[in-house]
């Protein structure tokens, strides 16, 4: 049985990736020990019914992590650039299984989304590729709706706004969005009371108070709570936003495309907490109906639901907080554009911490676990 360390186990994605697991019961098909970076010495959880110890191991000791079959770390990039190479130049031969971008577009790694990449995956492991990472989460997202377009190579390009929420830039954002909420509320519920409320002073006193020192943007850097931010990671020499980057480099890697698929969008930010959504207008190299799109697309992975095009299914069903701790991926507002025959719009909403972060990296494990 593989000897599995676990690294940053405890933050949001992690924490993710240990419920789904608990719940699959993926723990009692390993040997787990679990990794801390402040915390050497304390003790961990038990897990599985094969876990010797629940002494909690540094992870920054090199000999001990040596010991792994396989490491699967949600710590993040930081942790990656440090521990990796020192852990490969002292010739482990394990399997690195990491949630953070570091190594995600390096030669040797495969990005692993296997609903969608599976073949990619299997041919890899029996190559020998011992690195795979999980994707971006937009990336991933928008694949596991649309992948069944993509494998019939049916898209010429995809212009894409994304609707992504504060979990995206980590837990300390999120309580933030929820703080900036707070004090939004405070500051007028006096007003909301009166049945005669004045809506545009209350506005205008929301305004003020969120342009104030009052309002709460230390992580943000800007006011997301009844607002957004047009901007999500750093710049690239081209005016995009790393994160808009990544749509078209990491599919195109995802799916091992020779012809490359164009993607350019807006990535933004916004006050929901959980679920990425994103609005695409695809321009397909045929024309299609509807119907058959539809046909393709469910075809594809289980978790795909399509939503009709109705404003009542819509606004009921196609939202992220409908979706927030699912595994479903909902795809709506289906139709031809006037633009021309070939170009279809879609809304997508998936949940950025499963199918975006844990799920693809928890069903890796379980793949190495049983093949190898
Ligand atoms: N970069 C993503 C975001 C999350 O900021 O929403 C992780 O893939």
């Amino acid at each position: 049985m593989k000897c599995v360390g676990f690294i940053g186990w405890r933050g949001m994605v992690g924490s993710v990736l240990i419920d789904r697991m608990i719940y699959k019961g993926n723990f009692d098909t390993i040997i787990p020990y679990f990794f801390s970076t402040s915390q050497e010495g304390k003790k961990g959880p038990i897990l599985s019914k094969n876990q010797n110890t629940n002494h909690l191991y540094n992870a920054y000791n090199i000999n001990i992590l040596k010991e792994m079959n396989i490491i699967i770390t949600c710590q993040g990039s930081k942790y990656t650039k440090e521990i990796y190479k020192k852990l490969r130049k002292n010739k482990w031969g394990g399997y690195w299984i990491d949630a953070s971008s570091y190594l995600r577009m390096k030669k040797n790694s495969i990005i692993c989304l296997d609903p969608v990449n599976k073949d990619i995956i299997y041919k890899g492991l029996n190559k020998g590729i011992k690195d795979f990472i999980g994707g971006n989460c937009t990336v991933s997202l928008m694949l596991m709706a649309l992948s069944g377009l993509f494998k019939k190579k049916l898209i010429d390009w995809i212009s894409v706004s994304t609707y992504q929420a504060a979990s995206g830039s980590g837990s300390k954002n999120m309580c933030e969005l929820l703080k900036q909420m707070g004090v939004i509320y405070n500051n007028i519920k006096n007003e909301l009371k009166d049945t005669n409320y004045k809506i545009l002073e209350i506005e205008k006193k929301i305004k003020n108070i969120s342009l104030s020192n009052i309002m709460p943007i230390y992580n943000f850097k800007s006011v997301l709570a009844g607002s957004l931010i047009p901007w999500i990671d750093k710049k690239m020499n081209n005016g995009q936003s790393r994160e808009e980057w990544k749509g078209q480099s990491e599919t195109n890697k995802i799916l091992s495309n020779k012809k490359k698929i164009i993607i350019d969008g807006l990535c933004v930010r916004i006050g929901t907490l959980r679920c990425h959504s994103q609005s695409l207008t695809i321009k397909m190299n045929k024309n299609i109906s509807i119907q058959e799109i539809k046909k393709i697309i469910l075809k594809n992975n289980k978790w795909i639901k399509i939503i009709p095009n109705t404003y009542s299914e819509t606004i009921n069903k196609l939202t992220p907080i409908n979706v927030s701790g699912t595994l479903n991926i909902l795809i709506g507002r289906l139709r031809k554009m006037n633009i021309g025959s070939k170009y279809i719009s879609a809304f997508t909403v998936g949940d950025q911490l499963l199918w975006g972060a844990a799920e693809p990296i928890r069903r890796m494990l379980k793949i190495i676990v049983s093949n190898t």
